[in-house]
């Protein structure tokens, strides 16, 4: 019975697996492979370069002209010289319908008039929603996300992201940021997640997740790989030196999270590192990018940056040399981005025997895979039932959460804020009354300063509050530009006729290159207004809206409270009103450390010896700092063992609780510190952080766990190692001990 039951078993399962099964669906392995079979040299090296739209269109594109592809330039792309990629550096954003006609029209050209019928991956910066679709939900830039310290928002913006970048007909966007915060001179801080590694990783794993499994279809790519984001000098695109301990223990660990969360593209670092550009670099892209961090996608340039080998940082002698040494290090898709040279060359080069077929063959299969995965094969069009999922009422919704939860309240002398909505107001300051400096850059255009192209329909600071607390409440004065005084006396003689002074100042909006600055502080126009308005005696609420931390120190002790507003996107306006005026708590927390001097820029995680023989670990607010309209208390800390070995986890729980009187939200944050080490240890790491809503009374129980990886650190011979020793646990004001044996 036994034997004539094993036989009908073995049997079904025979007729399942053969007779019954449908054909398997080839996987995207096996298409790329047979799709590289039929490939000559040619369409192969199409498919490596990449040329923006500026390159098949009429004109090269300013912010007031209208765009029209020019479809024999399109043609010449495609057709001839076979390019697998395009991406947007037109200028401008464009309606959902535009974006569909000229995805259309160069998907026609891939589709119709190429032997292959390969289609084209377009590319954009889609770095806080979709920044160049019109009327698109645009969330707070990556830093504002970061100050929410909330994992489930970023994921539903990485949703929303990607339903509307695929609702414009696109499936390729060069976002996150994984470069760590910690210059905060560099114009480019406020793409980033702030200074904390484990932060960041958080932020950008949940990020990616959003976009990439919300069923859309969308590729993410990391960005810049790596070490850009730690130039010496604190300006854009200059040299960084990062010893060995620094980049895995600062610079790698982020990207490798979103490698982990599957990133299927990694864009290069426009700059240099330690004297090598890093497109030059075969350590880098090769070595450590695929054989230690095990990054299966493909690379493509920064913009520009393989010419530039040979034209800026003259570690090639030659154009030819320049494209010999990228793709040679593991570049697989040039940026070129307005000519075909780098199909040219690669061309020549790999018919002298100068670069190897198995490498060209390499980087296309990983470039054809990412087309097969998503879908583009299939369908290369924009889908139009997308288009009801773009700039719902839900995404804005979620946007003005986002928002409301990325302002940072940093001082409230005397719970003056909320303001009580019958207040007389005077509402000035550069940041007032313009959409711009709530947005920064890669917002409508690169550096997201046209004020006109803004949708008028979105509030202000200015309009927010009045619509809050009516027109009759609310005087408005400039009082200065962004380093140039206006009416500082007009501001200064009103501010005597009302309650309180609304002072709104920061930055403007930049990005790249052309934010760079000389001096971390403020500028001294904005201070002085700032000074002469204190000096009235009315109180004094700050918003800063900013990208990067501002020195503000004169005028911190003056102002009654203060409000840190870090580009908190399209409903920041409404937001800064919302927690203004109470109807909104504030739950924000700083992700950087606001630094109180310029020449003492302090991270919170600092060595020991920054704090020692006279000297003190002293920024204007730490990291991880934010006050509420409410208050919270933690109690009864517990861990679930006091000695580990290495390889185990402990459960660590803490009860918060809101002490106050107000709904809000908290966010716990667990820090570890590794008492003793063979490498100098950090005082404290953030190892664990969770957002919590409580009513007034209520108490949560949170639990976090650490793992071995936590406890790790990159040790003298410059691997990742866990040291037996003591260690501290510390949430609020708890702490707990434990060892490892
Ligand atoms: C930036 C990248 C961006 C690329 C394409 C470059 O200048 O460094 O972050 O993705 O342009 O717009």
């Amino acid at each position: 019975m036994k034997k004539f039951l094993t036989i009908s078993i073995t049997l079904m399962v025979c007729i399942f697996s053969i007779g019954w099964n449908t054909p398997k669906e080839k996987t995207s392995e096996q298409k790329v492979k047979e799709l590289l079979s039929k490939m000559t040299l040619e369409e192969k090296v199409g498919q490596m370069t990449q040329v923006t739209i500026q390159a098949i269109s009429k004109t090269q594109g300013t912010t007031n002209q209208n765009h029209q592809l020019d479809l024999t330039k399109l043609e010449e792309a495609v057709v001839k010289y076979k390019v697998g990629s395009v991406l947007n550096v037109w200028d401008v954003a464009h309606s959902v319908e535009y974006w569909n006609e000229v995805i259309s029209k160069i998907q026609d050209a891939a589709l119709n008039k190429t032997k292959l019928k390969i289609p084209v991956l377009y590319g954009i910066d889609a770095i806080h929603g979709a920044t160049y679709t019109k009327g698109s939900t645009l969330f707070p830039q990556s830093i504002g996300m970061a100050a929410t310290f909330n994992t489930d928002l970023i994921k539903k913006a990485g949703e929303i992201t990607a339903a509307e970048i695929k609702a414009s007909g696109i499936s390729w966007n060069f976002n996150p940021v994984m470069d760590i915060g910690r210059q905060p001179l560099w114009p480019r801080l406020w793409e980033t997640f702030g200074e904390d590694v484990y932060l960041a990783q958080q932020m950008g794993k949940n990020l990616i997740i959003g976009q990439q499994q919300s069923g859309y279809k969308v590729a993410v790519c990391l960005k810049h790989f790596a070490g850009y984001g730690l130039p010496m000098n604190g300006k854009d695109r200059t040299p960084a030196w990062i010893s060995e301990r620094m980049m895995k223990e600062y610079v790698l660990p982020p990207f490798q999270a979103g490698i982990d969360a599957g990133a299927p593209t990694i864009m290069v670092n426009s700059g240099e590192v330690d004297g090598i550009p890093s497109h030059s670099d075969y350590h880098l892209l090769t070595e450590i990018l695929r054989n230690e961090m095990k990054f299966k996608g493909f690379v493509v340039s920064d913009w520009e940056d393989i010419k530039r080998l040979y034209t800026r940082d003259k570690v090639a002698d030659s154009p030819e040399e320049a494209v010999r040494m990228a793709v040679m290090a593991g570049v697989d898709m040039s940026m070129v981005p307005y000519d075909f040279t780098f199909y040219d060359i690669l061309l020549k080069l790999v018919k002298d025997g100068k670069v190897p077929m198995k490498r060209i063959d390499e980087a296309v299969s990983r470039i054809l895979k990412v087309k097969f995965d998503l879908g583009l094969f299939d369908n290369p069009y924009q889908e139009a039932a997308l288009r009801n999922k773009f700039a719902t009422e839900e995404s804005k919704n979620i946007n003005q959460q986002a928002a409301n939860e990325s302002i940072i309240l940093v001082k409230n002398d005397n719970n003056i804020l909320p303001l009580s909505k019958d207040k007389k107001i005077l509402v000035t300051g550069p940041t007032a009354n313009m959409l711009s400096v709530l947005n920064g850059g890669w917002t409508i255009t690169w550096q997201g300063n046209e004020e006109t192209l803004y949708p008028q329909e979105k509030n202000t600071v200015l309009e927010a509050v009045i619509e809050k607390v009516g027109k009759d409440n609310v005087k408005y004065v400039e009082g200065t530009g962004f380093d140039k005084d206006i009416n500082t006396v007009d501001a200064v003689n009103s501010a005597k006729d009302v309650d309180v002074v609304l002072l709104c100042l920061g930055e403007k909006a930049y990005c790249e290159t052309p934010g760079n600055i000389n001096d971390l502080t403020l500028d001294e126009a904005q201070l002085n207004l700032a000074s002469e308005l204190i000096k009235t005696g009315k109180p004094v609420i700050v918003l800063m809206l900013e990208g990067r931390p501002r020195i503000i120190r004169k005028i911190v002790d003056g102002s009654n409270a203060i409000l840190v507003g870090l580009l908190p996107g399209m409903e920041g306006g409404n937001a800064a009103a919302n927690i203004l005026f109470g109807d909104a708590n504030p739950s924000g927390k700083l992700p950087i450390t606001y630094p109180k001097y310029p020449n003492a820029i302090y991270h919170y995680d600092y060595k020991p010896l920054e704090n020692f023989d006279g000297m003190s670990y002293d920024p204007q607010w730490g990291f991880g700092y934010g006050l509420s309209y409410t208050t919270f208390s933690v109690s009864d800390l517990k861990i679930d063992k006091d000695k580990i070995n290495k390889t185990d986890n402990i459960k660590v729980t803490v009860n918060v609780k809101n002490a106050g009187e107000k709904a809000g939200k908290e966010v716990v944050q667990l820090y570890l510190t590794d008492l003793y080490g063979s490498v100098s240890r950090p005082v404290k790491q953030l190892k664990g952080f969770k957002k919590v809503a409580l009513n007034p009374g209520e108490v949560k129980t949170v639990e976090f766990t650490i793992e071995p990886e936590h406890l790790s650190f990159i040790g003298r011979d410059n691997k990742r190692i866990i040291e037996a020793g003591d260690f501290k646990v510390t949430v609020g004001n708890l702490e707990k001990s434990f060892s490892v044996k």
